[in-house]
């Protein structure tokens, strides 16, 4: 259980699947737009519209907050992608560092930020889907073709299967094929926020902005712990680590420059958004950005490029959360902790098809037919534990190899990634029983399957 993979073997294996090899066909642009695809999502289309009621105009400063937690664990993550540079992002630092059990509870915590993560916002893809049918046409999916068991009566939620199977179509062709078409939906959700905030710039009034702390400091702080969500993405260029071309170059920088640039387009939008509506009129409405376009101008037009902004917007977090998932499986099936199929690779396209088959099949399962809202809070308990475990991860390496090549070095350490691991502590603390007792049950489950499953088939099995 405490067994540990050594940083040289774990890097030599890099590529290697069953029976091929993936394919090196990424670059520092491809690897950025992965991260940013991953990140911009129903975060600042939605979630935004949550959190303003919760901190007033200092939204804006929520955000700042947000992001300000998530640099320093992007810190580590880009000194550890540097070093060692896999599919299976923290994965695989917690395998070299802190033993096999360890990594494992942290795999099957990115099995929370991306495979449950991606099944709930393909759920919202069908809320915008039906937003836009309204629009242009005045009428929607019926709810019972696009809601999940238990909610609004609901039997099977038909959009959320259709673009994790659209999604998954893309991802078997090629990982430099869904780059391509990521790269484009990246364009788009960027062109939209920038529109939002030049039609909305033009109403936004001083007034709006006073008071500026109207729930005070600690409504700001709250609102940036539900802001966290906005932010989880920024690592998935880790799980490409081996298919870029030059990881260790570019997987640091690809991270460090999304969240630099998803960052600024947030407060941005936010700024622009607070500005343009009094805070007190942000409710319960879904489409937050959409209310507030339709409450500065007149014409339905910009709410309709708004919502196929945000469908583009949120296609590209399932295609791109989807891929981060297949390939951390891939990584962990490698080292023989999950079945082999996973990390099978597909001679003619260079991908792992029947991966990327069988998690796309659980995951169109689970947004069709559960009610995933609830899981939000237990997607960011997951992550900000596997975060936490990557500035662990650094400050480790740091000690017990401080000579290995480091392409990209955390400043100021151990103070950055001790700071690191007490922010994602603080929020994590700062999210309810609730979560809590759901994260308890996930791991309960992972620790079974560990114990019933990956300790008897570990490849390091009977070796230390
Ligand atoms: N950060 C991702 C989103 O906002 C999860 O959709």
């Amino acid at each position: 259980m405490l067994r540990r993979k050594p940083v040289a073997d774990l890097v030599a294996e890099g590529g290697h699947g069953e029976g091929g090899n993936l394919r090196r066909s990424l670059g520092l642009t491809q690897l950025t737009t992965l991260s940013i695809g991953a990140t911009l999502g129903s975060g600042i289309f939605v979630v935004l519209g949550e959190a303003v009621p919760v901190a007033g105009p200092a939204v804006v400063l929520s955000f700042v907050l947000a992001g300000i937690t998530a640099l320093f664990s992007a810190l580590s993550y880009a000194e550890l992608a540097g070093m060692i540079p896999l599919s299976g992002s923290s994965y695989s630092y917690a395998y070299a560092t802190l033993g096999e059990l360890v990594a494992w509870v942290c795999g099957w915590c990115l099995v929370l930020e991306y495979g449950v993560s991606v099944a709930s916002v393909a759920v919202g893809w069908g809320q915008y889907l039906n937003e836009l049918l309204r629009l242009v046409f005045g009428f929607a999916i019926p709810d019972a073709l696009s809601q999940p068991p238990g909610v609004d009566g609901g039997v099977v939620n038909v959009p959320a299967i259709v673009v994790v199977l659209l999604a998954m179509l893309l991802l078997i062709s090629g990982a430099k094929e869904s780059a391509r078409a990521n790269t484009i939906m990246v364009v788009v959700k960027i062109a939209t926020l920038v529109l939002f905030c030049a039609i909305a710039f033009t109403a936004v009034q001083a007034k709006n902005f006073s008071p500026f702390l109207p729930l005070g400091l600690a409504g700001m702080s709250a609102g940036g712990a539900k802001l966290f969500f906005s932010y989880i993405g920024f690592d998935a260029a880790s799980t490409a680590g081996e298919e870029a071309r030059d990881p260790q170059r570019d997987l640091p920088r690809a991270i460090l420059l999304s969240l630099a640039i998803v960052t600024v387009l947030y407060c941005l939008v936010a700024f622009a958004a607070v500005g343009a509506l009094p805070w007190q009129q942000f409710g319960d409405q879904q489409a937050a950005l959409s209310h507030v376009l339709s409450s500065v101008v007149d014409n339905k037009i910009w709410s309709i490029l708004l919502a196929i902004g945000a469908i583009v917007a949120i296609s590209s977090v399932v295609l791109t959360v989807l891929y981060g998932q297949t390939r951390i499986l891939f990584a962990m099936s490698r080292d023989g902790l999950v079945p082999k199929a996973l990390s099978k690779v597909d001679a003619k396209t260079g991908t792992p098809k029947v991966n990327t088959m069988i998690v796309s099949g659980f995951v169109a399962a689970l947004a069709a037919f559960i009610p995933l809202g609830k899981l939000a809070d237990a997607t960011s308990i997951g992550t900000l534990f596997a975060f936490g475990l990557v500035n662990v991860a650094v400050l480790l390496l740091r000690r017990r190899k401080p000579d290995l090549p480091r392409t990209f070095r955390v400043p100021f350490s151990p103070v950055t990634p001790i700071i690191g691991v007490a922010c994602c502590a603080y929020m994590m603390l700062s999210l309810d029983g609730a979560t809590w007792i759901v994260f308890g049950g996930w791991m309960l489950l992972g620790l079974a399957l560990y114990f019933g499953y990956g300790v008897h088939r570990s490849r390091l099995a009977g070796k230390s």
